[in-house]
């Protein structure tokens, strides 16, 4: 059953996975904040930048960094992670980043992945790339990625940012998903989710 304290606490962690100033990846992951926002979720946002590059080039796993970003995923009920491609993956400071955690960190907890690149050719990287870490991490609740390009996303000199029509009704569709799944009216007791209620939200497991 779940419980009005249960509720009032549903907390989702956005990860940015770039480590550009102006990044059409992080355009997406704060859309996707800002909807879940809406929703009355608490999001908080976390980049590469809040955790010191020493700690991330040398896998300081008992740093104060680390010991923070594993109480914030520890706390949160589900985690939105983006990244651009790089080399046909998923970004290094996002591997840094993820190296951090513990083994098991995203267990019981839904995760939406969100990737851009410069052409359609690397869609796949979030299947073959991020989705196998994320799964080594727990993660068994995993939404359908969302992938768009450059000319999906884009960003002109003073920052604005526009979206494509298309990316963004899947991008909406994946959030209304993840929402769906952590908001008062899923029966949950615990991060354990409904395993039912996941298949017909068109999550998967991994
Ligand atoms: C070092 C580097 C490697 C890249 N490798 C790829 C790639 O393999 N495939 C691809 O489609 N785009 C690649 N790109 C393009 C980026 O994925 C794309 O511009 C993305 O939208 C950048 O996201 P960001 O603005 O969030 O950093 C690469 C860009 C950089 C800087």
């Amino acid at each position: 059953m779940s419980s009005p304290r249960h509720q009032a606490h549903a907390r989702v962690l956005a990860i940015a996975g770039s480590p550009s100033q102006r990044s059409r990846s992080s355009v997406l992951l704060r859309h996707a904040a800002g909807i879940l926002q809406r929703r009355g979720l608490s999001v908080g946002e976390l980049g590469l930048r809040d955790i010191p590059a020493e700690d991330l080039i040398e896998g300081n796993y008992a740093g104060p960094a680390a010991n923070a970003l594993r109480a914030r995923v520890a706390a949160a009920d589900a985690v939105v992670i983006s990244s651009p491609v790089y080399q046909a993956s998923f970004s290094g400071g996002l591997k840094a980043v993820l190296d951090l955690l513990d083994p098991k960190a995203l267990a019981g907890k839904v995760v939406l992945p969100i990737a851009t690149g410069g052409s359609p050719a690397h869609l796949l990287a979030l299947e073959y790339g991020l989705k196998p870490v994320l799964s080594a991490l727990g993660a068994r609740h995993i939404l359908a990625g969302v992938y768009a390009t450059d000319t999906q996303v884009r960003l002109d000199e003073f920052g604005a940012r526009e979206i494509d029509g298309e990316v963004s009704r899947r991008l909406d569709d994946s959030v209304e998903r993840l929402s769906e799944l952590v908001l008062p009216r899923v029966a949950v007791s615990s991060p354990s989710y409904d395993l039912g209620r996941l298949a017909l939200a068109g999550a998967f497991s991994v």
